[in-house]
């Protein structure tokens, strides 16, 4: 088991742990009651999570809670207002109380929109996450960011609103979709390109750790997957701990994203994961990094190849236009005076922060990754 705690600057005495291991669902009663004082859990979960994993946690919770469970639909299309609505609707009904607790079981959408709904019920009820993807156990589960979609873009409404407890079992990624096991990878992978800007007092080496032991972590090898999960928790830890609100540091758990988010928005969603423009978004990144002379050829091939082993090599659609994608960087949250932001890499697992990248070496960027 893997035990990782996350300490936040606004409540520096009240960390909360992620655990990380297999049977871990099984373990979950006991598990939330060690974080809470709550008497009645509110689980919130999508039809897809549901039918593969609702019995096994509500088994653990039956002698431990009184509990009631919402099930959504699943997608990221349903991220919204209406759902946000449907989980205050259910808690009111069922009498929830300020001291009980909301429980999200399922990936980052379901992760997202519950931790919005904690936040916001009788101003804030205590909230559990139980991640079932890969990208929500080192990603999304982690560090308080909750929110909603709006039609007019990802994440607008939205609150830091931290988790009483991460339960991370390792076991419900063997359901995952191969699609969505990519995802996750993509997310790991840029953890590796951050890991020493994240100032954390271990040298995991995580880029080494990815290329000796991409078989088992495409296999998903029980002990290498629980390790790298607890590897890429530890770094977002220690950069929500230095920086719980992105006034500064936070923001490169974002390199490679200000090209994915411009790829989704451009293809309404629907086209790619968030993985998969994450991917193309990290090799924009590492292409303009190496434009602008910041890192050497080298790191560059280094790079690619790493995405090319875990097959993370994906294209724009050949009839989306470059401009169109350039344009709509500026609607993304983190533009600020009209200057797009983006991380780029300087040396090995080293990144920095600029916002004066010519528009012309973007546009050839992203040409060049149709
Ligand atoms: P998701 O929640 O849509 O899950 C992907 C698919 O896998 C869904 O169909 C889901 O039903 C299914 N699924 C979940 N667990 C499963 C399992 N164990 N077995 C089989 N199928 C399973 O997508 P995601 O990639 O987990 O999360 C994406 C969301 O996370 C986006 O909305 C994104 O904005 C958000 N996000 C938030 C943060 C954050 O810091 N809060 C960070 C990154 C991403
Ligand atoms: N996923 C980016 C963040 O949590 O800040």
């Amino acid at each position: 088991m893997s035990k990782i705690f996350v300490k936040t600057p606004q409540q520096p005495k009240k960390e909360y742990p992620i655990i990380i291991d297999k049977n871990l669902l099984q373990k979950s009663g006991e598990l939330i009651q060690s974080s809470t004082k709550a008497k009645k859990l509110l689980i919130v979960t999508n039809s897809t999570v549901e039918k593969l994993y609702l019995n096994k946690l509500e088994d653990s919770l039956k002698n431990l809670f009184e509990y009631d469970c919402l099930i959504l639909e699943d997608g990221e299309e349903y991220k919204n207002i209406s759902s946000l609505e449907k989980i205050w609707t259910k808690a009111i009904d069922i009498k929830l109380e300020r001291k009980d607790a909301i429980v999200a079981l399922g990936g980052g959408v379901i992760g997202d929109i519950t931790g919005f709904a904690a936040a916001s019920y009788l101003r804030g009820v205590d909230f559990i996450q139980i991640p079932t993807t890969l990208l929500a156990q080192v990603d999304s589960s982690v560090g308080g960011k909750v929110a909603i979609n709006h039609q007019n873009g990802k994440n607008l409404m939205g609150a830091f609103y931290q988790p009483k407890i991460v339960i991370a079992d390792t076991d419900t990624l063997n359901t995952l979709p191969e699609r969505e096991i990519k995802t996750g990878l993509s997310e790991i992978i840029k953890y590796a390109f951050i890991e020493k800007t994240c100032n954390h007092n271990t040298n995991f080496d995580l880029l080494n750790f990815l290329q000796i032991n991409s078989e088992n972590i495409k296999n998903l090898n029980h002990q290498t997957i629980q390790k790298l999960i607890a590897i890429c928790c530890e770094l977002k830890a220690c950069v929500v701990n230095q920086d719980e609100t992105e006034k500064g540091l936070r923001a490169i758990l974002n390199f490679g994203h200000t090209i994915a988010h411009s790829i989704e928005k451009c293809t309404n969603y629907t086209i790619f994961t968030h993985g998969e423009a994450v991917a193309m978004g990290l090799k924009g990144a590492f292409e303009i990094s190496l434009k602008k002379h910041l890192i050497s050829q080298d790191y560059f091939d280094t790079a690619i190849n790493l995405l090319n082993e875990y097959n993370l090599m994906y294209k724009i659609p050949q009839n989306i236009p470059a401009e169109d994608l350039y344009n709509a960087m500026f609607s993304d949250k983190k533009v600020e005076n009209k200057h797009i932001r983006f991380i780029l890499a300087t040396s090995k697992a080293e990144v920095k922060m600029f916002d004066d990248i010519e528009k012309n070496i973007i546009l050839e960027t992203l040409k060049s990754l149709k």
